[in-house]
């Protein structure tokens, strides 16, 4: 997979997207998937339990959602949000996150072996290289640490054909009404098609530095969770 296979979009103009739909962001959001976002964070959450991590790195943590999940079950650890849009950001910190660094996915400031999980919802799609991005999470996780990945894939036939025209003709309607934004909804469904899903994202990791663990489709897989151990060569 090429270096620069991400976001179709170069970082400033992802940025720039998510500044412009920040204050309506969460609204748009849990309307869109019908308060669906709950329950897959409640599942992120509930995936990690068993690994009980006492140091989370959540990047591309927006308006916090899955951090505030995150604090939820676990009050014991300290969960710490990246982002690098400041009005997403701001929203988090209006919701009562402290521990939130603006930085690039791609380039993050912390020590090597820092975190004993990272996670990221909705994020990694939108980045510039997912290798590159996985490599920098890797370099940031302790050894035999855990990644969990959260984002769009698409569900299987029959039902795919139904739910790509929802995503292509339906979704950037509705959701430009609702945000003002028709073309970041047309830019969402062309980043989940391009984004790899299943047994393509589990390749992903194992290149990268990851024994691949679990690849759990969830809403009949217009959600995917992934986890992924950091491996040790
Ligand atoms: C769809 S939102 C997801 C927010 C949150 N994780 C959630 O589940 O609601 C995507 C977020 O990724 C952030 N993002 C995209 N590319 C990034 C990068 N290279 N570095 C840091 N954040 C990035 C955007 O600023 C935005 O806040």
């Amino acid at each position: 997979m090429p270096e620069d296979s991400g976001s179709l979009e170069t970082p400033a103009a992802v940025r720039a997207l998510f500044a412009s739909i920040a204050f309506r962001y969460d609204r748009a959001n849990h309307f869109l998937c019908g308060g669906l976002d709950w329950y897959w964070r409640r599942r992120a959450a509930a995936v990690l339990r068993p690994w009980d991590p006492r140091i989370i790195l959540d990047v591309a943590t927006g308006s916090g959602d899955l951090a505030l999940t995150l604090r939820g079950h676990f009050p014991n650890a300290r969960v710490v949000g990246a982002d690098f849009c400041h009005p997403m950001l701001a929203r988090a910190r209006a919701k009562g996150l402290a521990n939130l660094v603006a930085a690039d996915g791609l380039l993050l400031p912390f020590a090597d072996s820092a975190f004993d999980a990272v996670t990221i919802a909705f994020g990694l799609r939108n980045m510039r290289s997912w290798p590159l991005a996985v490599r920098e999470f890797r370099r940031v996780l302790k050894p035999a640490g855990r990644m969990l990945i959260l984002d769009f894939s698409l569900p299987p036939l029959p039902l795919r054909g139904l739910y790509r025209f929802y995503l292509h003709r339906c979704l950037p309607r509705l959701a430009g009404s609702l945000t003002g934004e028709r073309g970041a909804y047309q830019y969402l469904a062309e980043s989940i098609e391009r984004f790899p899903r299943g047994s393509a994202m589990l390749r992903l990791l194992k290149d990268n530095g990851f024994d691949a663990e679990t690849c759990e489709p969830l809403t009949a897989g217009i959600v995917s969770l992934y986890t992924a151990r950091r491996s040790e060569v």
